[in-house]
């Protein structure tokens, strides 16, 4: 009798219907399944973040996760930032600040910044440095993925100023 079961998952807007074993894991799917290859696969365990995606906009570990269990969520992967070949406002202050060097961590930091400053807008850079530390980066000292996200969240804050008031604050 065979093991696997049909699951629905919507990812980056679009739905997708996989065949897969119960224990196949989120970033798994993705990886292979559903190709989308920006999500990386560090440690395995938890413990790196470089598979971080958004669960209904929560980074969430995509290794630690089943696939099955994220079905009627929302799943947002690093490819849900750009648009096309522009970047998004937030890959472009990492690349402006030098905030990656190989570039194995970027995705999850993306995926968790984009989480972290979705829900805290107002982050003040300390708060910003304490959540850098849930990823593992070996290349860059952190100190560069920090500038970048502060350097988004300020950009991000100054564009809804002009927006309520039509001039800059
Ligand atoms: S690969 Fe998921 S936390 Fe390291
Ligand atoms: S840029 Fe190489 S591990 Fe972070």
């Amino acid at each position: 009798m065979s093991n696997k079961h049909l699951i629905e998952l919507t990812v980056n807007g679009t739905e997708h219907e996989v065949v897969i074993e119960p224990r196949r894991t989120l970033v798994d799917v993705l990886r292979h399944n559903l190709r989308l290859t920006g999500t990386h696969v560090g440690c395995e365990h938890g413990v790196c973040g470089a598979c971080t995606v958004l669960i209904d906009g929560k980074p969430t570990r995509a290794c630690l996760t089943f696939a099955a269990q994220v079905e009627n969520t929302d799943i947002r992967t690093v490819e849900s930032l750009s648009n096309g070949d522009t970047l998004s406002d937030l890959q472009q202050a990492f690349s402006a600040h030098h905030g990656l060097q190989c570039g194995f961590c970027t995705p999850g930091f993306l995926m968790l910044a984009e989480g972290f400053l979705a829900e805290n807008p107002d982050a003040k850079i300390d708060e910003i440095r304490e959540v850098v530390a849930s990823n593992y980066c070996r290349c860059t000292g952190y100190q560069t993925i920090v500038e970048a996200i502060d350097s988004c969240a300020e950009q991000r804050r100054c564009a809804g100023c002009v927006k309520m008031n039509g001039v800059p604050q």
